[in-house]
């Protein structure tokens, strides 16, 4: 945890750390929606990565989507990795693209995990305990929009399956581009919204809290934060968005 630690701005002198990552959000998120609800259940983690995830995020990326298998591979593509890479994956749930992503940044790389939710990372660090990569991963406890770290500590930035459940989405990406190196690459996983329903789209999203991004939407976003290399690769409902933070 202590490279962590150095990671860290502002400084945190003392975190807590007694369930295995630096609880930097004791009062936990302040969004209440059934999505979020959900992702801090305790039920949910247990069940997100074998289960959850193929079923839901499979049927969103419809048939002709890339296996998760392959959205494993192409997130290591899209960001480029390389030995003593260190990497923060934002919105980390169980742990699951945090753990597919640890080999390529081999013994001197470090993959950090963040997510909001509490249940989440105890599954992430039970998890972890298994792998023969835990030496290189570690998990920290805070919000996506205000990301704690120092300005361009990280090499390569992922949020996978996680930026249409942030209330403030936009805010996310500009802490995800503040974190990154120059030269640093982002890989996003997200909705796109479904074509032919106007603005269903936007009922859905206020009903379930799962917000679907216009077309442009987010490689737009990416462009104006600096980001060059922008390109996007659609599958389903889904869009895969990735760049390459400008200096
Ligand atoms: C569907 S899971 C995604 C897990 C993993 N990235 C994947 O691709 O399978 C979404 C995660 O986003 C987290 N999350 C939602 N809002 C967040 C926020 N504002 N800050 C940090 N994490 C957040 C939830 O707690 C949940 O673990």
């Amino acid at each position: 945890m202590e490279r962590v630690l150095k990671l860290l701005e502002p400084p945190v002198t003392d975190p807590d750390r007694t369930r295995g990552y630096l609880d930097l959000l004791p009062e936990g998120p302040g969004d209440d929606s059934i999505a979020q609800r959900l992702m801090r259940s305790s039920a949910l983690p247990q069940i997100y990565e074998r289960l959850w995830r193929p079923a839901l995020i499979g049927l969103a990326k419809g048939p002709l989507g890339p296996s998760t298998a392959q959205e494993m591979a192409l997130i290591r593509d899209l960001l480029a990795l390389s030995p003593g890479d260190v990497v923060l994956d934002v919105a980390c749930g169980p742990g699951n693209v945090a753990r597919a992503l640890a080999p390529a940044v081999g013994e001197a790389g470090l993959v950090v995990g963040l997510d909001a939710s509490a249940s989440m990372l105890d599954q992430a660090v039970m998890e972890t305990g298994r792998s023969p990569y835990r030496e290189r991963l570690e998990f920290v406890r805070a919000d996506a929009v205000s990301l704690p770290f120092h300005a361009g500590c990280f090499d390569a930035v992922s949020c996978f399956a996680a930026l249409y459940l942030f209330d403030r989405p936009f805010e996310a990406l500009s802490s995800m581009a503040r974190v990154l190196r120059p030269g640093g690459r982002l890989a996003i996983l997200t909705t796109r919204r479904l074509p032919g329903i106007g603005p269903l789209n936007d009922v859905f999203g206020q009903v379930s809290g799962v917000r679907m991004f216009g077309d442009d939407e987010v490689t737009a976003a990416l462009a104006e934060r600096g980001f060059t290399e922008v390109r996007r690769r659609t599958a389903g409902l889904m869009q895969f968005v990735a760049g390459v933070r400008g200096s």
